[in-house]
Formats: structure tokens, C-alpha cells, sequence
């Protein structure tokens, strides 16, 4: 039995060997993360200087309780890096992340920084995206229509909820979970996704990642270089 939590400190520790005094630096969420954001907060009391964005309130939390310094997006046009987990990890390094309900502040941090650096498990690589149901943030609005409106795009698509209740985002939002089994074209259902009224944000990240650190079972830490490739969704180099 593999201890996933020790391939997560791998990773989310390795990630921090890439942060360098005065950088801003968006901070993703999840339990992969967390372990980063440890490391980080280490270095910091040590002398390094940093500012933070934080892509959840789990981990605005975190990163004041841990003494971090956070800025937001009126005080920094852009991010030189952001460290962030992934649900799923695919060979061109396209990703479904949200499985922590964080997708829509991730994107908006991913699209806003100048390096963007995933944090895995081994267990997150895959040959083809969307075995892990594919998370949409949705306005409350109207969910019913815009999870039909989904599931003619080819899935089984469920409201998440917590407690009996719809989940809420960070941002007053619901998640439908879309169950795709296997998504053989991300790109052209990221733009059917887009497309449908009520849809805030998906959780398919195409072309965002530039390095992706896996915690591998014999101890290790593999880094996957991305191809660089245009994203309508990043900043101009
Ligand atoms: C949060 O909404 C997600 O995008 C996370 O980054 C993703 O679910 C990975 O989380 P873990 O590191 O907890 O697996």
C-alpha cells in the first residue's frame, strides 16, 4: 500500500526549490499544496521574501496563519510562479483540477503567472483526461438547465454537494461534476463547455502548466517539462 501523503510532500517540498526572493507567487489549494505552502512559510522564516495570492479561503487561512505575506491582484499585474496540485495529469500536461471546488480562482492565478509549476502524486498521471469527473463551476441560476446542457456534451453530470446541501464555491458558485469516463478531445470540449450559458469556469486546464513534479513510490521526484505551446488564456510572454 503506497503512502499517498508521502509522494504529496515530495512534490508539494520540491516545488518550493523553485521560489526566489522577491517573487510574487500565487499559491494553488489542496492537500498536495499544503505541503508546499509548509516548506514555503520554512524558507520564509529563514529570510526569504515573498508575497502570495491565494486561490482559496482553505488557503488564505493557511498562508496567514503561517505568517506569509499575501497581495492581491490590485498591488501585481502578474505572478512570476504559481505552485498548485491537479486531479489529473495527461501526457501533453493538460490537467482536470477542482476536485477541491477551487478551479475558478486557480484559472484566474494560472492565467496570471509567468510559470506555472504542478504538484502530483504519481497516481494523478493518466493516458487521457476524465476518469476523475470533470468539475464545473455553475451559477446557481438556472444549474438545472446549464447540468442538461452538460450532460448532451456526453456525460453523467451530478450537482456536488456537502451535508445534504449544493456545495457553494469561494465564490457563491455551485459545481456540477461531470462523469466523462474519457475525454478524447479536451480542447473542443473545453469551447462547447465555455459556450453553454451558466457556465463560470471548467475545470480543464489546456496549455497552462509549464513543469509538472511528481512524487514517485521509490522516493523520488520526477520533473516533467511541458511543451511550450500559445494559450489564448495566458499572459503574452
Ligand atoms: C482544488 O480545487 C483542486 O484543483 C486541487 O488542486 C486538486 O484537487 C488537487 O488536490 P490534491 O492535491 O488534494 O489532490
Amino acid at each position: 500500500m503506497i503512502d499517498l501523503s508521502q509522494l504529496k510532500r515530495l512534490a508539494g517540498e520540491r516545488a518550493v526549490d523553485y521560489v526566489q526572493s522577491g517573487m510574487a507567487v500565487g499559491l494553488g489549494s489542496g492537500s498536495t499544496v499544503f505541503y508546499a505552502i509548509q516548506r514555503l512559510a520554512e524558507r520564509v522564516r529563514a529570510g526569504l521574501e515573498v508575497r502570495c495570492i491565494p486561490t482559496s479561503l482553505v488557503t488564505e487561512r493557511l498562508a496567514r496563519s503561517l505568517g506569509l505575506r499575501l497581495l492581491d491582484f490590485s498591488e501585481v499585474a502578474e505572478l512570476d510562479l504559481v505552485i498548485d496540485g491537479a486531479d489529473e495529469v495527461d501526457p501533453n500536461c493538460n490537467l482536470v483540477k477542482g476536485g477541491g471546488g477551487a478551479l475558478l480562482r486557480e484559472k484566474v492565478v494560472a492565467a496570471a503567472a509567468r510559470r506555472v509549476v504542478i504538484l502530483v502524486d504519481e497516481t494523478k498521471l493518466v493516458g487521457r483526461l476524465g476518469a476523475f469527473p470533470l468539475p464545473v463551476e455553475v451559477l446557481p441560476f438556472g444549474w438545472q438547465v446549464t447540468l442538461r446542457r452538460l450532460e448532451r456534451l456526453g456525460c453523467r453530470a451530478t450537482l456536488r454537494e456537502r451535508g445534504g446541501e449544493p456545495f457553494l464555491t469561494d465564490n457563491g458558485n455551485f459545481i456540477i461534476d461531470c462523469h466523462f469516463g474519457e475525454i478524447s478531445a479536451p480542447a473542443e470540449l473545453e469551447r462547447e463547455i465555455d459556450l453553454i450559458p451558466g457556465v463560470v469556469e471548467s475545470g480543464l486546464f489546456l496549455n497552462l502548466a509549464d513543469l509538472v513534479l511528481v512524487g514517485r513510490r521509490e522516493g523520488i521526484v520526477e520533473e516533467i517539462t511541458c511543451r511550450a505551446r500559445p494559450s489564448p488564456q495566458r499572459l503574452p510572454a
